[in-house]
């Protein structure tokens, strides 16, 4: 059986389906909430779609360094301390609106685009190339 760090072949490809797969859903999380907010529909929808997101993004972020320590990618560490604060910064806003407080769109925007977006095409990229690298499929 061809076996490499006690993952079967196909698993790297696999991984990144996972990722994939997560990513698309995130973003999609993402365009709702802040179309929530574009409508301006009631403070109570968007909370609960961004307390979505934030369990959603805690579900991901596990998930990508789970796979990162199975396929000993070198950046990890770095990488998971830019999930923390992310997650930081996010479960910040969702604490504001619980509260009732709102940050001005445009701020929103902004966070979500670098927290989020640019992540997944900056540094979760990084991890992509590391794992076709390692094993194509
Ligand atoms: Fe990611
Ligand atoms: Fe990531």
């Amino acid at each position: 059986m061809d076996e490499q760090a006690g993952a079967p072949r196909g698993q790297w490809h696999e991984d990144l389906a996972r990722i994939d797969g997560q990513h698309q859903v995130l973003q999609a999380g993402t365009k709702q909430f802040l179309a929530l907010l574009e409508e301006s529909r009631p403070q109570a929808e968007a909370t609960r779609a961004l307390a979505e997101l934030v369990a959603l993004l805690e579900l991901h972020f596990h998930t990508e360094e789970l796979l990162m320590g199975r396929a000993g990618f070198p950046e990890q560490h770095a990488h998971s301390l830019l999930h923390q604060a992310c997650l930081q910064q996010v479960r910040g806003v969702l604490g504001e609106l619980e509260l009732g407080t709102r940050r001005p769109l445009a701020e929103l925007r902004e966070l979500i685009q670098v927290w989020i977006h640019d992540h997944m095409d900056r540094q979760d990229q990084r991890f992509e190339a590391f794992l076709k690298h390692k094993r194509p499929t």
